[in-house]
């Protein structure tokens, strides 16, 4: 939709295209003069490093060719000349070069804030619905999995329902074990952990990970001790205990982390700035491992918004490397957390076929405890993702045209 927005834009600008040079530093380009269409402005530092000429821009790479090593920055546009018929504003500059920028290009770039808004929530990342456990069924979209495993379209929808509220679930999976790996490569590629690449989920005797067991497993978000955090979890459901228990519980930690900086500014404070240990000591296929990373409770960008929430009563370690007067405060803060967590947790059991997937560095998931036996067995095969990988799929997706 906003490339088809900006081509309209292209359109309108062929008939009428105005630039001038302001402050001897700037180009102001009017698309529009008589429709009273603002302006936009550019700096020319900033054109001078985006021409797009053979020299200063290999096409083939989408790569930035210019010598930054000899770069001016102090570089000003001496004369401008706007192309109306083919929809380019051509630049002579203080270092003797020539450049050209289509309307098309020099748009979708705006400084204008608006559309740059437009730009990081259509296409950088879209934009994030926080949700309350009430709310769940309105947000929690089911796609179908061969859909998504056959039409580009089902497969853009999936991801995007993912990345704005960070749950989806596929129904009608076959079940083998191949899912998941089929799912992630659909998408990009597994990201492997500790644990390997596919995991099995299932009651195991001597059981080193307590996710294995078929105890409750209290809300937590999967693997806080590494930096590098997988993130997002697809739990394939391939055999569903029959007794009591066994669901899912999800919460929306973005929703909480909410609550809690309205309500409780000062828990807030705490949880985003005290670093925790978190820890994972153990072995698997006959390789020990002791990770750790110190990151707080809900972990904030530059402007404010959340990136991650960091949460396991497990996997927390013992060693809690902050000054002493932080301690007490910081119990307090955290267990308001878990306890608004806990009260706002939605449970629903899969069915054999279906396919969970959510955002495991912003859902808390956990999941009632069952019986298990020879007869009555639960067998959930997981895999990860990353977002990087995600979005990826999701943007290339957007620029091309639907054809399914
Ligand atoms: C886990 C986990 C969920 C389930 O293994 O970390 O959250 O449904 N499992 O068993
Ligand atoms: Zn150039
Ligand atoms: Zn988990």
């Amino acid at each position: 939709m906003w490339i088809q927005r900006l081509g309209r834009a292209l359109g309108q600008g062929r008939r009428h295209l105005h630039a001038k040079i302001v402050k001897g530093t700037s180009i102001e380009v009017q698309p529009e003069p008589e429709s009273g269409a603002s302006s936009m402005t550019f700096p020319g530092v900033w054109l001078r490093d985006n021409c797009r000429c053979s020299e200063c821009f290999h096409g083939t790479s989408q790569s930035r060719r210019l010598d930054w090593d000899t770069f001016d920055t102090a570089v000003r546009p001496l004369s401008i000349r706007s192309d109306k018929a083919a929809g380019e504003v051509h630049v002579s500059w203080s270092d003797a070069h020539e450049s050209s920028y289509t309307l098309d290009w020099l748009r979708q770039r705006s400084f204008d804030a608006d559309r740059q808004r437009a730009y990081l929530e259509d296409f950088y990342r879209p934009a994030t619905r926080h949700w309350a456990g009430a709310e769940f069924q309105q947000v929690a979209q089911h796609f179908d999995y061969e859909e998504v495993m056959a039409k580009d379209a089902a497969l853009q929808q999936w991801l995007q329902a993912l990345a704005v509220y960070g749950v989806a679930l596929l129904r009608g999976a076959p079940l083998d074990e191949g899912v998941v790996r089929r799912l992630a490569e659909r998408v990009g590629f597994i990201r492997r952990t500790t644990y390997g690449e596919e995991f099995v989920v299932q009651a195991k005797p001597g059981a080193q990970n307590f996710a294995y067991l078929s105890l409750p497993l209290p809300l937590h978000t999967d693997l806080p001790y590494y930096e590098y955090k997988p993130s997002v979890n697809i739990l394939h459901c391939v055999v569903q205990t029959e007794s009591q228990g066994g669901s899912n519980l999800l919460v929306d930690a973005f929703h909480i982390a909410d609550r809690l900086r309205s309500d409780h500014p000062e828990d807030f404070e705490r949880l985003c700035r005290i670093p925790v240990d978190w820890n994972d000591i153990g072995s698997e296929d006959g390789r020990e491992f002791h990770n750790i990373w110190r990151a707080p409770v809900i972990c904030l960008d530059s402007e404010g918004k959340y990136t991650r929430i960091n949460h396991s009563v497990p996997q927390r370690d013992s060693h809690f490397s902050v000054p002493l007067a932080e301690v007490e405060p910081w119990y307090e803060s955290y267990s308001r957390f878990v306890r608004l967590a806990r009260d706002d947790a939605h449970a629903f059991k899969t069915r054999p076929g279906d396919v969970l997937t959510f955002n495991n560095i912003r859902l808390l998931h956990g999941r009632t405890g069952y019986d298990d036996t020879e007869q009555n067995s639960r067998y959930i095969v997981g895999a990860y993702l990353d977002w990087d990988i995600i979005y990826s799929r999701l943007r290339v997706l957007k620029k091309r045209p639907a054809i399914q």
